[in-house]
């Protein structure tokens, strides 16, 4: 049996977790999840970090205790993973004796190989980042990730000889290429490596609230070194050697795209000089923002992650996180958005389509379904989505994972829209017919909910009891979404998400309706349009024909650099992702135009933009003077969609 120890981030414990804490525990639980159903035997951790001073600064303003504080905030973690339905199987605080212990037998080893050595710190250092900081860091004087000032110290230190790993740790990225995904951050860690690196403070003095250094009391180790350990510590290092030995070198650690530094550098390094395994794959995913603006609990832009569980319980949440936002980007989060989402995705499409299949089976079948020909196209749908989920979900593209089984989800309404089984059931000599349509539509069902178990496990449990599956979702596997024949009762049930009403609520806050956009670039691929002109010579239905318009939905965006107008986009065109370039840079965020369905002109000749081949082009309309708008749609429409 494989194995896979993946883990992510510890969290600080200075206030709860929010919704970026919790999208990248959710992720997590992904792919943990989806190694299980895999059937790798797993070991997925997570944990809090304790030793920061900003926790102990908390601790002192309340008057606790500082170690009874973070096993307060520890329950209220624990109660928030557990709301979420994170299926860690193991959770590290590192104030536990198991941590210390490894913790100071790293560094011991660190410093028997040389690489530890005592110095003297002057500079900046943020208290929020927890992270010693060059003038060069700052932005007019302030962290510029936290906008606050950060403390000038001085104080004697300890040094780790990071320099001396800028070398072995080049060759470990040219051979092990994938160890830093996804590629934007890789190439950001190249570029720090390609530069040189510096020794780096490992301790610090003065502080009671820490793991001492092993042989000098009097200092503490560097929070961010003590930290990083707890992926060690967690599988026994110090403590347990045939438990460490059973899962060292992680195969994943999930972290923010702000911490790649850390996890990408400092971290292996130390693992060298400490003579341990490097992990295998360090996974830095993006930003979940609020309105576009970043979720960060110093500059209080937090959404409580159990307000949105508590409305729907935690799938829809689960899967607005994963199917929305393209695992490594940014994406948005908004109320609005979140409830559409839900309507269209949940109450309109799988939960409508579960209770029809009930409905159906109950009124034509009495409940009982067992295949009577030969299987319709869904067969195939199924078996294409189950491959694409696969290939999606062992490179991490989460989204795409879940977009794979939301296809077989379409399919089952559309197929049920084409074949109209109550038109069916009208005639007696149909009989088999009706039996036929009716299992393939469950079978698919079935199929789309055993993909779903690692996004959605309670609600994709539920459809796959209702679906008559005989194997219990606790031991499910991915074979299990093979076609089956297998005979079946059907289960009726209550309405699993109930329309939610957005009509009475303000919709000022969304992104599609407020997006501001300016005039389209000359050069780039939007389609320029003209209102007030328009040409006197006509084309025939034939001409207009020839361009294929068709839907796309995008995946991530970037930025084109050197370009004020470009925006790179990574788009789903259903069967295939391609990327194209357009001139909408000064209009739109790129967070904005994630998760977004746009209309683009599908065969349109390549185009190369600023270096970067355009295959496509995406429309928009532009009134003169006004402000350009993308076309968009007011329902869902799957990619790849003909416009006409
Ligand atoms: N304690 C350190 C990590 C040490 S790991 C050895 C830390 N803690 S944190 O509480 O600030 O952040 C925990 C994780 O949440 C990090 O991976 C961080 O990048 C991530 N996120 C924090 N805000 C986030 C969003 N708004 N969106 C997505 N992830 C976010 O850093």
């Amino acid at each position: 049996m494989s194995r896979f120890y993946l883990t992510t981030a510890i969290d600080y414990v200075n206030s709860r977790p929010h919704l970026g804490t919790a999208y990248e525990k959710i992720a997590a639980d992904v792919v943990a999840r989806y190694q299980r159903l895999c059937g790798a035997e797993t070991h997925f951790v997570m944990g809090n970090d304790e030793h920061s001073q900003n926790v102990f600064r908390k601790a002192r303003e309340n008057g606790e205790d500082p170690l009874a504080y973070c096993d307060r905030m520890a329950q209220e973690f624990l109660d928030v993973w557990k709301r979420l339905d994170i299926s860690f199987d193991d959770f590290i605080r590192t104030t536990e004796p198991r941590h210390k212990t490894g913790v100071q037998e790293l560094v011991r080893r660190m410093t028997s190989a040389g690489d530890i050595y005592e110095g003297f710190y002057e500079g900046w250092y943020c208290v929020s980042c927890e992270a010693f900081k060059q003038e060069k860091d700052l932005i007019e004087g302030l962290c510029p990730v936290h906008r606050t000032q950060p403390d000038w110290i001085r104080e004697k230190n300890y040094f780790f000889r990071l320099s001396k790993y800028t070398q072995p740790l080049l060759e470990h990225f040219n051979r092990q290429p994938g160890f830093t995904i996804p590629d934007v951050r890789r190439n950001e860690i190249l570029r720090l490596l390609e530069g040189g690196l510096d020794d780096i403070s490992v301790s610090r003095a003065g502080q009671a609230w820490g793991i001492p250094m092993p042989d000098d009391p009097s200092s503490v180790i560097y929070v961010w070194v003590d930290a990083l350990i707890n992926y060690a510590t967690a599988v026994g290092f110090g403590t347990d050697a045939q438990l460490f030995e059973k899962w060292w070198p992680a195969d994943l650690h999930i972290i923010g795209k702000d911490i790649t530094r850390f996890h990408c550098v400092i971290w292996p390094a130390m693992l060298m000089s400490a003579g341990l395994p490097v992990p295998r794959c360090v996974f830095g995913h993006g930003w979940v923002n609020f309105k576009g603006e970043k979720m960060s609990k110093s500059l209080g832009t937090v959404i409580e992650p159990l307000e949105a569980a508590q409305k729907f319980g935690p799938d829809p949440l689960r899967l607005y996180l994963v199917k929305e936002i393209s695992f490594g980007s940014d994406g948005d989060f908004t109320w609005e958005r979140f409830e559409d989402r839900y309507n269209v995705d949940l109450a309109n499409n799988l939960g409508n389509l579960v209770s029809r299949i009930a409905t159906m089976t109950e009124k034509y079948r009495e409940g009982r379904l067992s295949p009577a020909g030969v299987p319709g196209r869904l067969k195939d749908v199924a078996a294409a989505a189950v491959d694409d989920y696969r290939g999606a979900m062992d490179s991490f593209a989460l989204e795409q994972g879940a977009a794979a089984a939301f296809r077989i989800v379409d399919a089952s309404n559309e197929y049920i829209a084409e074949t109209e089984p109550w038109a069916i059931a009208r005639d007696p000599a149909r009989r088999d017919e009706l039996s036929q349509v009716l299992f393939d539509v469950a079978e698919a069902v079935r199929i789309a909910a055993v993909l779903l178990l690692p996004v959605m496990p309670g609600s994709a449990a539920e459809i796959l009891r209702r679906m008559g599956a005989s194997t219990p979702a606790s031991k499910m596997t991915l074979d299990a979404a093979g076609w089956s024949e297998s005979e079946r009762i059907i289960a009726k049930g209550t309405a699993m998400w109930p329309r939610v009403d957005t009509s009475q609520k303000s919709r000022s806050t969304s992104v599609d309706e407020n997006a501001p956009v300016a005039p389209t670039a000359p050069h780039a691929p939007i389609a320029p349009v003209a209102p007030s002109a328009p040409s006197a010579e006509k084309i025939t239905i034939d001409d207009f024909m020839k361009v294929e318009l068709r839907t796309a939905k995008v995946l991530a965006a970037e930025k084109v650099p050197n370009s004020r107008k470009l925006i790179k986009l990574s788009v789903d065109v259903g069967s295939e992702q391609r990327t194209l370039v357009a001139g909408i840079a000064e209009a739109y965020e790129p967070e904005q135009l994630v998760g977004r369905t746009v209309v683009i002109v599908f065969n349109l000749k390549p185009a190369k933009l600023m270096g970067i081949e355009s295959n496509g082009m995406v429309l928009a309309a532009s009134p003169e003077g006004g402000k350009a708008t993308l076309v968009s749609f007011d329902a869902d429409v799957p990619p790849g969609t003909r416009v006409r």
